[in-house]
């Protein structure tokens, strides 16, 4: 199956995400947790988005947060309330609009994702997707856990049909002797959803609807299902804080492997963090210990050294950062940038070969082309009620330990003597002694000092 003959087929998405995830001891909805700065949910939406088509999302009642997290992401999703859990069947009909037909038409194909199960690829979607072009009314996604207890067993025929899921609770001692389990991820083919999830019911120990049960229907009404495979890495479901950790691991596995795949060199890969939209040029190097936050792009050939958090950043073509460097959101760094150890960049764009290289903050700013910034500078931004900006032309020179009271103004090429408090534009080309004239008392020190020794005794 070409992806040019998957695009002429039409798919609906439903992503079931009306649990209460009480396991996660959290106030947080679960679906809202997150991995590699994404949040649960916000993977599964954007695995399904990959393929195209429809999305409608499954929430349960009052779950206001994740219908506004989900619409951030994809804008056009149908939202549908489960009032009451009665299943994943009956969750999967609470979006029974969206599986209607739309203007006289059903989707081609109708895939199932849990918003707990994060790690599922767009790819493992398309093959699914691809088993109903090859005839499947039914195709689930299995795998072999090293412990399959708990889960739903797939009961395949002798000739590798699947017949049947058998939900944990429900099944025989012989069938949970069954390795191969139910991952969740289901496809269907639209013309024959909504026929099969009307005719499930509950007679089950769970008294739940079954999404599970759509094999054993479809196979009554003569219909084909299928089972592929996949890692238990991939089809990981988040109940636990303990089962997030694991796919933030595995999820980290696989963003360093694609880094290392588009040849970024990381000299301790296993302490690099990185985010799942995390952007590494060529030839990038990232030294022990550095954090992406999301929204990162780093272009070909940038230094990152240890002890970096970076997030929102932008890091221009041979550019150096850190270590001990802090980007924060809106910092866009030209090519070949220095930003040194103890330098935190907030809102601020430092032009081509500007350097800023030991204990600063530069925030709501723009540092021209081959300006330098000495230690201990700080952009004074913010005056207790309003953010402001400071704007330093190109090839200027800011001496050490400089406050640069902002709104403000430095022209290029100007020169600002160490020390300075800069409270007033700084014409081009021009010398700014923003600081008190020094007095020089020869002789003074040694009187000085007698004086406080006499002061010490006497107390
Ligand atoms: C389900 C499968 C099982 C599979 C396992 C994989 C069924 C009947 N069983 O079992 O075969 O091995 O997942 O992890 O499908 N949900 C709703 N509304 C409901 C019930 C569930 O939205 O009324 C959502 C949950 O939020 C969750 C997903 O559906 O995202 C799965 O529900 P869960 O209760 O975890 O099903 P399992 O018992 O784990
Ligand atoms: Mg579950």
């Amino acid at each position: 199956m070409t992806t040019e003959q998957m695009s002429t087929r039409t798919c609906l998405a439903v992503v079931l995400a009306a649990g209460e995830g009480t396991r996660m001891r959290s106030s947080r909805p679960k679906v809202l947790h997150e991995i590699g700065g994404r949040t649960l949910i916000g993977h599964v939406l954007s695995a399904v988005g990959a393929i195209g088509g429809r999305t409608a999302v499954v929430v349960g009642p009052g779950q206001y947060a994740v219908v506004a997290a989900a619409k951030a992401l994809v804008p056009d999703a149908a939202f549908f309330v489960q009032q009451e859990r009665h299943g994943t069947a009956h969750a999967v009909l609470a979006a029974k609009a969206a599986l209607a037909p739309q203007d006289g038409d059903v989707a081609d194909d109708v895939v199932v994702a849990f918003a707990d199960t994060p790690l599922v690829t767009h790819e493992t979607i398309m093959r699914l997707r691809g088993a109903l072009v090859g005839g499947a009314a039914v195709a689930v996604l299995g795998f072999r856990p090293a412990d399959p207890s708990g889960y739903g067993r797939l009961i395949v025929e002798g000739g590798g049909a699947l017949v049947a899921i058998r939900e944990d609770k429900d099944a025989t001692a012989a069938e949970r002797a069954i390795g191969l389990c139910n991952s969740g991820l289901m496809a269907l083919a639209g013309g024959t959803a909504l026929k099969i999830l009307d005719q499930i019911r509950d007679d089950n120990a769970k008294r739940e609807f079954y999404l599970t049960d759509a094999v054993a229907v479809a196979r009554a009404m003569g219909l084909a299902t299928v089972a592929l495979e996949t890692d238990e890495d991939e089809v990981l479901g988040v109940n636990t804080q303990a089962q997030l950790a694991e796919a933030e691991a595995v999820l980290q596995q696989r963003l360093r492997a694609a880094a290392h795949a588009a040849g970024v060199t990381m000299v301790a890969p296993e302490t690099v963090h990185l985010s799942a939209d995390t952007k590494l040029g060529r030839d990038v190097i990232i030294e022990p210990y550095v954090v992406f936050g999301p929204g990162v792009t780093v272009e070909d050939g940038a230094v990152i050294r240890s002890f970096s958090h970076i997030e929102g950043a932008h890091i221009g073509r041979g550019a150096k950062v850190g270590p001990y460097a802090r980007l924060r959101p809106g910092a866009d760094l030209e090519a070949d940038v220095h930003v040194g150890n103890f330098v935190e960049v907030k809102a601020a764009r430092l032009e081509a070969g500007a350097k800023a290289n030991h204990l600063s903050y530069i925030g709501d700013a723009r540092v021209g082309a081959g300006t330098n910034i000495g230690a201990g500078t700080i952009t004074c931004n913010y005056d207790g009620f309003r953010k402001h900006l400071t704007d330093i032309g190109r090839d200027a020179f800011i001496g050490s330990n400089s406050a640069l009271v902002a709104p403000v103004k430095i022209g290029d090429g100007a020169y600002v003597a160490s020390g300075s408090v800069i409270t007033s534009e700084v014409p081009p080309d021009t010398v700014a002694f923003g600081r008190a004239h020094q007095t020089n008392k020869e002789g003074m020190a040694s009187r000085l000092r007698a004086v406080l020794k006499a002061g010490k005794k006497g107390a």
